[in-house]
């Protein structure tokens, strides 16, 4: 048996077709057969991106997940989706395919820094925010004590979403609720990357998550005191790069191409309470500007 170590650069930019371009080229290179093996080690762009490769590489050929980012842990490299970014729109190409393997150490995180923890801490927010009402008051009291203890967030985080992603691999229901924060999220992740200012995801997801629960909010599924417990863990560890009022517009113009849009009509998955969703909500286009703009004005 052979191996060879393929790198490339870190960063979102690197989700790309170019990147393909070079991988599928190696393999070809390596004379790859479909036997063969890509280990997709690293935070959940390589995840991502390696998946789509392995998957597309020769009608398909397997792939293994070694996430080291706690996002690509308790997240990414679970669930089977895999893609990259084409055209400034987030993950606007990919497919589902499981990875054959995906193995967790968790002491990789040694050498992740803050902010990254902290990002990855969202998308654990989010599981919580949309399954789990305990599972959000044990993250608000570890953050309280100073006490995270990420083995046991990231055990968690894998098992809801993993329940979530056997019922409804392919997203036609359930998964859905996933997207909670996501809407709005990649929107302002799209933003930053045209602005080639790129934000960790899971401040973007955590900004999506503030706005979506104030749509929640007015439109009466979850009580202002549930919204106000939402902003109090999110706000203080999740700052992005302001966004100022006057460019709301162009966040919302890349709703408009949203991958989960049916007939263009914005398709959200908003909270009923905390640790409940509802999947498939529609949102006029005043209510999402007028999330945003509570987002920017409490920035
Ligand atoms: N497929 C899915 O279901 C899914 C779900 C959520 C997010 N995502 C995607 O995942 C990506 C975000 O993942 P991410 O936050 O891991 O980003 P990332 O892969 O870009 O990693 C973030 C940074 O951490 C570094 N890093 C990773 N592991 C490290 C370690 N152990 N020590 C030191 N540095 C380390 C990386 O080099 C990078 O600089 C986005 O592209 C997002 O769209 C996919």
């Amino acid at each position: 048996m052979t191996y060879t170590i393929l790198t490339v650069k870190a960063g979102e930019e690197s989700k790309s077709l170019e990147s393909c371009g070079y991988l599928w080229g190696e393999l070809s290179n390596l004379k790859m057969d479909r036997n063969g093996l890509l280990i997709n080690l690293g935070g959940g762009m390589i995840t991502d991106l390696g998946g789509f490769v392995a998957s597309t590489f020769k009608r398909g050929i397997d792939f293994m997940n070694i996430p080291t980012s706690l996002l690509a842990m308790t997240d990414a490299a679970i669930g089977g989706k895999c893609g990259i970014d084409f055209l400034q729109f987030k993950n606007q190409i990919g497919l589902f395919r499981t990875a054959c393997l995906t193995v967790v150490f968790p002491d990789f995180l040694e050498t992740l820094n803050e902010v990254e923890k902290k990002s990855g801490l969202a998308e654990s927010i989010k599981h919580a925010l949309i399954i789990d009402v305990d599972f959000f008051h044990e993250i608000n009291d570890k953050l309280r004590n100073s006490n995270i203890l990420y083995k046991e967030i990231i055990r968690k985080s894998i098992e809801l979403k993993t329940a979530i992603v056997t019922e409804d691999p392919l997203e036609q229901h359930q998964r859905k609720k996933l997207n909670f924060g996501h809407t709005i999220g990649h929107a302002l992740e799209s933003y930053f990357l045209e602005q080639k200012s790129t934000i960790p995801h899971g401040f973007a997801v955590a900004a999506g998550m503030v706005c979506e629960s104030y749509i929640s909010m007015k439109l009466g599924l979850l009580q202002e005191e549930d919204f106000e417990s939402i902003v109090q863990l999110t706000q203080p560890l999740y700052a992005l790069p302001l966004v100022e009022v006057d460019s709301i517009n162009n966040v919302v113009k890349y709703i408009a191409n949203d991958k989960k849009n049916i007939n263009q009509k914005h398709q959200f998955t908003l909270l009923n309470g905390i640790g409940d969703a509802l999947i498939n909500q529609k949102v006029s286009e005043e209510l999402i500007v007028e999330s945003l703009t509570y987002y920017c004005n409490s920035q």
